[in-house]
């Protein structure tokens, strides 16, 4: 089954059938003010928190109801529908439809008894409030008069729990008034009042660009005794002017227009928590609405376009074309923002950053936008512990040198989190040493940040500290303690139980600090200290973690081993295979036997397992995975994230071939024509998918918000496209299949834009032959600043 279809040139992609099999959403705004809509206008928005600021209502896991909803009246007969399918659902065989979830807007088309209309969602740039335009045009050859009726459904207060659970409280501290052009909405009206009787609590839905007719501000006089496919005031072709005093709150507002065969008119509702002043201001900005949203959307266009214009690709694959160049693209921008906060899963109770989920969906945008990178990389370094741990999780209110930590109740009972992970700040070292690749600012070594308790210290001396924090926390072995998790948030290994994932991304640590850190006076003996620790667990990796054709998944604080071919569950790991080639510890044996593995034992038709079997019966204590159903989620399900890692693993080993296919079996795009089976949408990755022993294999869940989106763009970009800088220059190493003669690459590299044509004439699967540049050959493996210019051409012959 197909809903849609990618419009690339757009960077759109647009749903045709509006009854996709579960709601497909797109993002609008910044964290200053979010909002999220589906193709049923359903959806909400929130200032600053998804929990502790949101303004417009959406009930989870039901109808992807309310929504922005805009209906439209023919004022002849009375017959009305929504500028969206749902909430009227008009057949579809008269009423047409594509909604264009597009960057950062989503406008949703609708053709219905010769009226068309277009209703634009977006989030000016730098604003916080919310546009929605309509633009309605007669195609008929009489004119007609049309009733036009915007809907929003306000929350009561800020904390969307309250507004839902505490109605004895919530139901009665707000109400509406009516100004002109909009609804003003008070909360707490006579608390905190400043001198222009506000409290910064109020809300306003405006109308810009025709004149309100009626309106209403309480939900129940809205709907009358129906439900949103028949509210009672567009069934009566006027709002009743009445006003929310105790109760649901909302904003409806209504005009009538008038349309000549083949005229168009725009109007625009505008939302926001704003004052009446300001709300007024607002809405003014709008009075050409045509011109103002015109200029306001191409504004927004050339922002994320010029963001995803750094790196433009053309290989012979259509979906890695649209996945790296837009949408894998775009989701990285999406987690980058908003980390796990809010989307229809995520309801906006995850009130901070994880650590290790901010660091890694960091290295996501580092290809395309060092600087914005930079900025979140030393507030992550920031959250870092004296001792050198990652605060599990990092509030939005973080205020460096003063946090309190998991060692203090304060923080325990504020976020949740009485325990460090194994991982945590572990994660800066790839991410650290790739924004330095990836810049060539080999001095952001020396910015002194300060930690997130107190005493500060140099970018170089955090990541000294990281690697005592596990120096500190090694097991029974010597090798990195599992603590409370690593990666996987299901594993609990123990204070004495050892990790082979944190094993080797401590080796990778160690050998990537020495590499980033000068050879100088300061560093000289730390750097040979460096060295022989990393020897030191790598021969300890290779007695205690290595078995046969495989990398163990670790130790159990009792001494069990987990992951080890003769286990009768979870005999068999993804992560330590993938990590043992990323990390650079194995040996090239070690490395194919292992992938080869991973093959074998945990491949299906739509991505890589996580581990099997999964647990049924024969888990430990720790292993939390146990509570999912079987091949669900940590319980050996299609991870999504480590299929990113799968990919780069085998580009890293060379095998194109290998990369592309794991590439495919999980790419959102691929399934376009099969949308039964992943249900979620096409162009974003999700969380997970199912694994083969569920009803419905292939299944996605958890969408937009994963570090899915950073590990497969690292494993596209990195691994198959092959763009691997170093700090101190560019090479272009790709793993790609053999059948390809080659692509192309538009790449932004420290501010010079570069041609990149790859040339696989001869089809191999990886290795560079020759590199040349501006068709002049040239010896070095790395090409340094001084080699390239900005406009040259580099080939890059396999
Ligand atoms: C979720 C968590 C992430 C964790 C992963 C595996 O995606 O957000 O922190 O690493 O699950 O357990």
């Amino acid at each position: 089954m197909q809903f849609g279809y990618f419009d690339n040139e757009k960077r759109e992609y647009v749903i045709t059938d509006p009854r996709t099999p579960m709601p497909w959403a797109n993002y609008l705004g910044s964290p200053a003010y979010g909002a999220i809509v589906t193709q049923n206008a359903g959806g909400y928005s929130f200032v600053k928190s998804g929990a502790a600021g949101r303004i417009l209502r959406y009930i989870f896991n039901q109808f992807d109801e309310p929504g922005r909803y805009i209906y439209l009246r023919d004022e002849a007969d009375g017959d009305f529908w929504s500028a969206s399918w749902r909430p009227t659902e008009k057949p579809l065989t008269d009423y047409h439809t594509a909604t264009r979830h597009g960057t950062a807007y989503t406008q949703i088309e609708a053709c219905y008894k010769g009226i068309e209309s277009k209703a634009l969602y977006y989030v000016p740039l730098d604003a916080t409030h919310e546009v929605w335009r309509l633009e309605v045009k007669n195609l008929g050859d009489t004119p007609r008069k049309i009733g036009v009726f915007g809907y929003a459904e306000l929350t009561t207060e800020s904390f969307y729990t309250q507004d839902l659970v505490n109605m004895q409280y919530t139901q009665f501290i707000t109400v509406t008034e009516f100004h002109e052009d909009h609804i003003l909405q008070r909360i707490n009206q006579f608390c905190n009042r400043n001198a222009e009787g506000e409290n910064g609590l109020e809300r306003f839905f405006g109308m810009a660009g025709a004149k309100v007719e009626s309106y209403t501000g309480r939900r129940e006089r809205f709907l009358g005794t129906h439900r949103f496919h028949e509210p009672q005031g567009v069934l009566n072709g006027k709002l009743d002017n009445s006003l929310n005093f105790n109760g649901n709150p909302c904003g409806a507002l209504h005009t009538v227009i008038e349309l000549q065969p083949g005229e168009s008119r725009t109007v625009a509702f505008i939302l926001g928590q704003k004052g009446e002043k300001e709300a007024k201001r607002l809405i003014a900005r709008y009075a050409d609405t045509e011109k103002t949203v015109r200029k306001e959307w191409d504004e927004l266009i050339a922002y994320w376009h010029g963001k995803l214009n750094n790196l433009n690709v053309k290989t012979p694959d259509e979906d890695l074309n649209t996945m790296v160049n837009t949408w894998n693209a775009f989701q990285c921008y999406i987690t980058f923002v908003w980390s796990r906060a809010a989307s229809l899963i995520y309801a906006g109770e995850r009130n901070g950053y994880g650590y290790r989920d901010t660091v890694q969906d960091i290295q996501g945008i580092i290809h395309l936008d060092p600087q914005m990178a930079k900025e979140r990389i030393k507030f992550m370094l920031s959250a870092q512990v004296h001792h050198g741990a990652g605060l599990p999780l990092v509030k939005f209110s973080h205020n460096p040198g003063h946090e309190d930590t998991p060692e203090q109740d304060s923080y325990v009972k504020t976020t949740g989190h009485p325990h460090y992970r194994a991982d945590d700040a572990m994660w800066l070292f790839p991410t650290v040493y790739k924004y330095i690749a990836e810049t060539g600012d080999k001095e952001f070594l020396n910015e002194v940040i300060p930690f997130a308790d107190y005493d500060e210290g140099t970018v170089a001396e955090h990541l000294k500290r990281a690697i005592d924090f596990t120096m500190h926390h090694l097991g029974f072995h010597g090798m990195p303690a599992g603590l409370h998790a690593d990666w996987n948030d299901c594993l609990q290994l123990g204070a004495q139980g050892e990790s082979s994932f944190v094993a080797f991304q401590f080796y990778m640590a160690m050998v990537k600090l020495d590499e980033l850190l000068p050879d100088t006076a300061e560093y000289r003996e730390y750097k040979q200290w460096l060295k022989d620790q990393a020897k030191d667990q790598l021969q300890k990796i290779n007695e205690f973690f290595w078995e046969d054709d495989r990398f163990l998944r670790g130790y159990t604080a009792e001494g069990a081993i987990i992951g080890s071919k003769n286990d009768i569950e979870a005999s068999m790991w993804l992560n330590p295979q993938s990590w043992c080639v990323i990390s650079g510890a194995a040996t090239r044996d070690q490395a194919e036997k292992s992938m080869e593995s991973v093959h074998r034992l945990l491949n299906t038709p739509n991505g890589i397992e996580l581990m099997a079997p999964c647990y049924k019966e024969h888990y430990f204590d720790g292993a939390a995975m146990k509570l999912f159903n079987p091949t669900t989620k940590e319980n050996g399900g299609i991870f999504c994230q480590p299929q990113g890692w799968a990919i780069l693993a085998e580009a890293l080993l060379g095998h194109g071939g290998r990369a592309f296919e794991y590439f495919k079996e999980s790419c959102p795009s691929a399934y376009n024509d099969r949308a039964e089976i992943r249900e979620v949408e096409p162009y974003v990755h999700s969380q997970f998918i199912e694994g083969h022993e569920t009803p419905q294999p292939g299944r996605a869940h958890v969408h937009w918000l994963t570090g899915t989106a950073s590990t497969v763009m690292v494993g596209m970009v990195e691994g198959i496209l092959g763009l691997r800088p170093t700090p101190d220059g560019l090479r272009v190493s790709p793993a790609i299949p053999a059948e390809w003669d080659g692509f192309t690459m538009d790449k932004t590299f420290r501010g010079k834009r570069l041609h990149i044509v790859v040339d696989n004439s001869a089809h191999h699967e990886g290795g560079v032959r020759k590199t040349l540049v501006n068709g002049k050959e040239t010896a070095a493996d790395v090409l340094t600043d001084d080699m390239i210019q900005d406009g040259d051409t580099i080939t890059v012959i396999m």
